[in-house]
């Protein structure tokens, strides 16, 4: 469950020294987050239960390969710290969304109150601070200023693009920080604890922050162009909800026919996005989405992500390691199909 698929992509041997590390991580995680009261306790490793990719502890383990010291301690609690600060960020995102669910499970607001996961998401933060003094001074200093640019880019998320800025540069900034600053952060912290150069550490943050942002790419173009079955989403939740990914926004910018009929159902007459309620339009607007300029150039940028990922990974050496974050890049890029 807490493995990832890329994974099964390299030799058994390696995949059982990940594995086994991700299992260390999972061990230290739920013992971090007890405490001495059952509610918090409860509350506290509630989605950490839930389940999860772990995808950035796993960045973290992977980017320790590249140093001299991938067995270390420290890697075990880089990887843990990072997938701390992540759930206490989805407890907060939660309550901000208002969403009743997440990992199959409902979200810690729907199942007790907004109170308690605020809290609970206070509670993994303070617990991550702790465990991450353990690592030093330097470790403290990029986990504070990797949450400062999370909160930065969820702030921009929240007052939206500003008159007159380009919508797609604010988009690309907001995912940078929100989701590529984190894995940036998880893969320096993994090359770090185990002694990577601080060339590769740079080349590692440097993937995690192309590959962090491209899913973020890939996981829009699904919401427009899948089938539920397959993603296990229902496609057009983010037109439902208002929400003009970067498919959208490059589709919004072109002066054809279909660029036209999209502006007229998404954008409203204040100029602001226009959340579709009724089914027939988001149809419509999925099909004349599929086919459209805005969704070949998503799909060109993903392809740039890969490529750009692909060629500093070229600078790394070839070790079990590299095979697997490289086969991870192309999973993030194949997923759209
Ligand atoms: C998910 O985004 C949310 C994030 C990646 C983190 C955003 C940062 C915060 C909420 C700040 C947290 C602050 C503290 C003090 C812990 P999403 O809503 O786009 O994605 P989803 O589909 O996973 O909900
Ligand atoms: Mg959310
Ligand atoms: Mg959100």
């Amino acid at each position: 469950k807490s493995t990832f698929a890329g994974l099964d992509l390299v030799s058994d041997e390696f995949a059982d020294t990940v594995r086994s590390s991700l299992q260390k991580v999972e061990d230290l995680l739920l013992s971090e987050l007890s405490s001495g009261d059952d509610v918090m306790t409860e509350a506290a490793t509630h989605l950490a239960k839930a389940g999860g990719k772990r995808f950035r502890p796993m960045f973290a383990i992977l980017a320790s390969q590249f140093g001299p010291r991938p067995e270390s301690d420290d890697v075990i609690t880089s990887a843990t710290v990072v997938e701390m600060i992540h759930l206490a960020t989805l407890y907060h995102d939660d309550v901000m969304d208002e969403a009743s669910m997440r990992r199959g499970a409902p979200s810690a607001n729907a199942r007790w109150t907004n109170s308690i996961a605020i809290l609970s998401g206070d509670f993994l933060f303070a617990r991550a601070s702790r465990l991450v003094s353990t690592l030093g001074p330097d470790a403290v200093r990029i986990i504070a200023e990797t949450f400062a640019e999370l909160v930065t880019g969820q702030m921009r998320e929240t007052v939206g693009v500003k008159p007159g800025a380009d919508p797609i540069d604010h988009y690309l900034q907001v995912v940078w920080e929100k989701t590529g600053s984190l894995i940036a952060a998880a893969a320096r912290f993994g090359a770090m604890a185990s002694g990577a150069t601080s060339d590769d550490i740079e080349r590692l943050s440097k993937i995690g922050d192309i590959v962090g942002v491209a899913f973020q790419v890939s996981d829009d173009i699904i919401d427009i162009s899948s089938v539920s079955v397959e993603s296990g989403k229902t496609p057009g939740t983010d037109l439902r909800e208002g929400v003009h990914t970067l498919p959208v926004l490059y589709a919004l910018t072109g002066d054809d026919a279909t660029s036209e009929r999209l502006r007229e159902l998404l954008v409203g007459a204040d100029g602001g996005s226009r959340p579709l309620t009724d089914d027939a339009e988001v149809a419509e607007a999925l099909e004349l989405l599929g086919s459209s300029a805005g969704m070949a150039a998503a799909r060109a940028k993903l392809q740039s992500f890969a490529d750009e990922a692909h060629a500093m990974l070229s600078e790394l050496p070839e070790t079990p390691a590299h095979k697997a974050l490289s086969s991870l890049v192309d999973y993030t890029i194949d997923r759209v199909g």
